[in-house]
């Protein structure tokens, strides 16, 4: 019986690690292949999980297969997608590519999700401002910083308290870039993508150094990767980034002139809301309250 057991618990945890099908071992990019700064998506594409070229993603495909590989809620996975076809995609085809075009190819594969200030933003967590000519590739010097402080902080792994420090040392050293954006669309962007990587490579805001390393450095799944088991919501994403923020605050162009602490999800959209459409502002709060039942706060406490 006790066998029995034994034999149960191996194979269940045996199964439950990231073992992929042949078709999805670990390839890096040849010459043809292109790459975006998200690491992600770059992995997705080095096992074959999506196409390995890079080009032409479904957003139907890519929305399936951030469910299927990360566990990433389609709530989420189909408002990243979207965002990419329409900001850097080929809105007939509903799709994107990895990369950065121009000329002939834009026309029927979109520009690109390296294209600067769409998605790709400045004071990214390990890329370069595009101001510095490649804002695209793995930059080791950014990562380092990144496993310095997760050692001085964390013990080398990673959470909340790391990602934060790292992304304020981020804002701080874009400062010299005369081009230098940091507006709400960014702060979404910057540290969703600090959640992102903590909840999908980690679990409860807390992820290992060698996840990390694989991760960032090589864009290759992590060999004992598990998918947590509770998929990623937009709510989920949205709270862990409000900790990142919060621990080490920088003012968002646009909003503040300060740095503040956001003190709720209604604050911030209501922040962001007037941030990004200045003119709209309160058509857009009404149209929110007819259509959902919910008055935004009229005042939003500063920390
Ligand atoms: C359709 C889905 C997605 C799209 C279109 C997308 C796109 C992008 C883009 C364009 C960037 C570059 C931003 C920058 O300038 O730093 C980026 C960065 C990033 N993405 Fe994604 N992404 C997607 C899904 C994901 C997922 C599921 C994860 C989960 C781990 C993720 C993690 C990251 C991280 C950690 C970065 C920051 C890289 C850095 O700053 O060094 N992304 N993403």
């Amino acid at each position: 019986m006790m066998k029995v057991i034994v034999f149960a618990v191996t194979f269940t945890v045996a199964t439950a690690t990231f073992k992929p099908h042949h078709h999805h071992h670990f390839i890096p990019p040849g010459p043809g292949d292109s790459r975006s700064p998200c690491p992600a998506l770059n992995a997705l594409a080095n096992h074959g999980y999506l196409p390995r070229n890079g080009l032409d993603w479904n957003a139907t495909e890519v929305v399936q297969t951030l469910k299927d590989v990360y566990n990433v809620d389609p709530s989420l996975g189909s408002g990243l997608a979207l965002a990419a076809v329409f900001l850097t995609g080929n809105t007939s085809t509903q799709s994107f590519s990895l990369g950065e075009y121009s000329g002939k190819e834009a026309v029927s594969g979109g520009i690109g999700l390296s294209h600067h200030n769409r998605i790709e933003h400045d004071a990214s967590l390990s890329r370069a401002d595009a101001f510095t000519g490649d804002n695209h590739s793995f930059n080791a010097t950014m990562y380092c910083n990144l496993k310095r402080i997760a050692a001085k902080l964390n013990g080398g792994a990673f959470n909340t308290d790391v990602l934060s420090l790292h992304r304020f040392n981020q804002y701080q050293a874009s400062k010299v870039n005369p081009d230098f954006t940091f507006g709400p669309i960014q702060w979404f962007l910057g540290y969703g993508e600090a959640a992102l990587s903590l909840n999908v490579f980690g679990k409860n805001n807390t992820a290992t150094a060698a996840a990390f390393d694989s991760f960032f450095a090589k864009e290759r799944i992590p060999d004992d990767f598990i998918k947590n088991s509770i998929a990623l919501t937009p709510k989920i994403l949205f709270l862990s980034a409000l900790e990142v923020y919060n621990k080490n605050p920088v003012p968002i162009q646009g909003i503040d002139t300060l740095p503040q602490k956001l003190d709720g999800s209604e604050c911030f959209i209501l922040k962001l809301i007037q941030g990004t459409f200045p003119d709209a502002a309160q058509d857009l709060i009404n149209y929110i309250a007819n259509n959902t039942g919910r008055d935004l706060p009229a005042n939003c406490t500063v920390v």
